[in-house]
């Protein structure tokens, strides 16, 4: 937008959160809180976007360096006129309106941000507010009116009256300003308050002193403009972030049987007829197909899910492909950089890392895949483990294309299993296994007719003699 630059005010550290960390870095749906206010900058297309920071201001930078924002510091938090300030030289070459954005307002949507916009060009203000009424106004900046119904002022909770404190209008902490008349105007404004801090509001009352029109613009949606100063209200703003997000879904044909109970990152992506049952986080840059189906209580942490896949109950999968049709869970665990092709099946207690497993490979009970390559149409028995680490390096498993590993297989590391071959269950393999042969390692079975019954009856006949729970301490019963 020609004519328009954005500060966004992010020098606080949110001392009402009672952090260690600087208020907007703290995880909203699964992005920093900035973010959001950023992404809103950016959507408006204004000439220059700058965001005031201070506290942490090197972790702030370098969480968003691939943000297009200048960055203004304040070194001392002296208040919101004095943070506006603080960018003013960044402006030098800029003219038209500012608009003021606050950190930690995350809610506020492109919508909103233009109806201000467009109601503070038409009517050719110096200023626009952008307002709303809350039934519970604790906290805010009141909007102080004349017997017009015309601004005059905005009162801090800290600095208002009883009278006052019962002003339902508030300021959201978002407006719209002639540039040169918000500098002019910026450096007029005193400490004289409760905080002894420079107030951006401030800039209202000298507006009306001078007798210049204040416009205000109410907000229909109050959640929108919800300032995040608390932990409560983070969970609150938490809320409606992933009801949005949950209902854009919806609306583009997943079925979320419990939207109150399943959280989606705002950077995950879904396709159509996808089901998700209640209980599950999907985060980051997942990516799920269309006609999956998601079952209760799996986290699924940036990973890459193909169509028709079932993740039944309780998953953990990171950074993990996943191909077509393939069914995983119930408690699998699938740890970065795990490839499985299609039709793969992975099934109770399995935990697989940094392994490839090609179309139509399974393993379905009881097992660990790690470092390792598994052929397509492999069968991996029950109780299967890759050996990969002898303690200083990771060595490699590979295993060739329609191989059959039967139950309990030991598997140490490096070997390569030729394809076609069958490892006989219960095997240790420490060589490796040429193509379409059997490898087996098993001591010959001995079975000695009666020993047990024999056994049994000297146990008891020791017992009598109350000698029987004495060998037992010993591990022989
Ligand atoms: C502010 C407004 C209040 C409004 C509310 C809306 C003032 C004086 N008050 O109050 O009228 O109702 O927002 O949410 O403006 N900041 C800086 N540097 C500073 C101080 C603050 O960058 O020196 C930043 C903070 O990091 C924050 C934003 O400005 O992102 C607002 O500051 P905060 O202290 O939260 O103001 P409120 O008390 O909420
Ligand atoms: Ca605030």
């Amino acid at each position: 937008m020609k004519g328009i630059s954005i500060i966004i005010l992010a020098a606080g550290l949110g001392t009402r959160m009672k952090s260690n960390l600087v208020k907007i870095l703290h995880p909203l749906a699964g992005m920093p809180m900035l973010s959001y206010t950023l992404a809103l900058a950016k959507s408006l297309r204004p000439e220059k976007t700058i965001a005031v920071i201070g506290h942490q201001a090197d972790k702030v930078k370098e969480t968003f360096s691939d943000y297009d924002v200048d960055w203004a510091i304040q070194k001392e938090q002296k208040g919101t006129g004095h943070a506006v300030m603080q960018a003013r030289s960044l402006l030098n070459n800029f003219n038209g309106n500012v608009i003021v954005l606050s950190g930690d307002t995350p809610l506020l949507r492109k919508e909103t941000v233009s109806k201000l916009i467009k109601s503070h060009k038409s009517k050719g203000n110096r200023v626009t507010i952008l307002t709303t009424e809350l039934n519970n106004p604790y906290g805010y900046g009141r909007v102080i009116t004349n017997a017009n119904g015309k601004v005059e002022r905005i009162v801090e909770e800290k600095d208002a009256s009883d009278t006052i404190k019962k002003t339902r209008l508030i300021n959201t902490g978002i407006y719209a300003f002639d540039k040169d008349f918000l500098f002019n105007s910026l450096s007029e404004i005193k400490p004289n308050n409760a905080q002894g801090e420079y107030y951006l509001t401030d800039v209202i009352g000298i507006a009306a002193k001078r007798g210049l029109e204040i416009n205000a613009v109410k907000a229909q949606d109050s959640d929108e403009v919800m300032g995040i100063n608390t932990r409560l209200e983070l969970s609150k703003a938490e809320k409606v972030i992933r009801k949005r997000i949950n209902d854009r879904w919806m609306l583009n044909g997943v079925t979320i049987i419990d939207p109150e109970t399943t959280f989606v990152d705002d950077t995950v992506e879904i396709g159509r007829d996808t089901i998700i049952y209640p209980n599950n986080f999907i985060c980051g840059k997942t990516r799920i197909g269309g006609g999956c189906t998601i079952y209760s209580n799996s986290r699924i942490i940036d990973a890459k899910i193909g169509s028709d896949v079932k993740i039944k109950d309780s998953c953990l999968i990171e950074e993990s492909k996943i191909g077509d049709r393939a069914s995983i869970g119930p408690f699998a665990h699938l740890r970065p950089h795990t490839e499985l092709g299609r039709d793969v099946k992975i099934g109770n207690f399995v935990e697989i890392k940094k392994s490839v497993l090609k179309d139509g490979a399974k393993a379905n009970h009881l097992t660990y895949l790690g470092d390792s390559h598994v052929g397509r149409n492999v069968n991996i028995g029950a109780g299967t483990i890759t050996c990969n680490y002898d303690g200083f390096k990771k060595y490699k498993t590979e295993i060739g294309d329609n191989v059959f590993v039967g139950s309990d297989v030991q598997f140490i590391a490096p070997v390569k299993i030729g394809k076609g071959a069958i490892v006989a269950a219960g095997t240790t393999i420490t060589e490796d296994v040429p193509a379409d042969s059997l490898a087996i390692s098993r001591t010959k079975q001995i079975s000695k007719k009666g020993w047990a019954k024999k056994r049994r009856r000297q146990g008891s006949i020791k017992r009598v003699m109350g000698q029987g729970a004495k060998d037992r301490g010993k591990g022989v019963g």
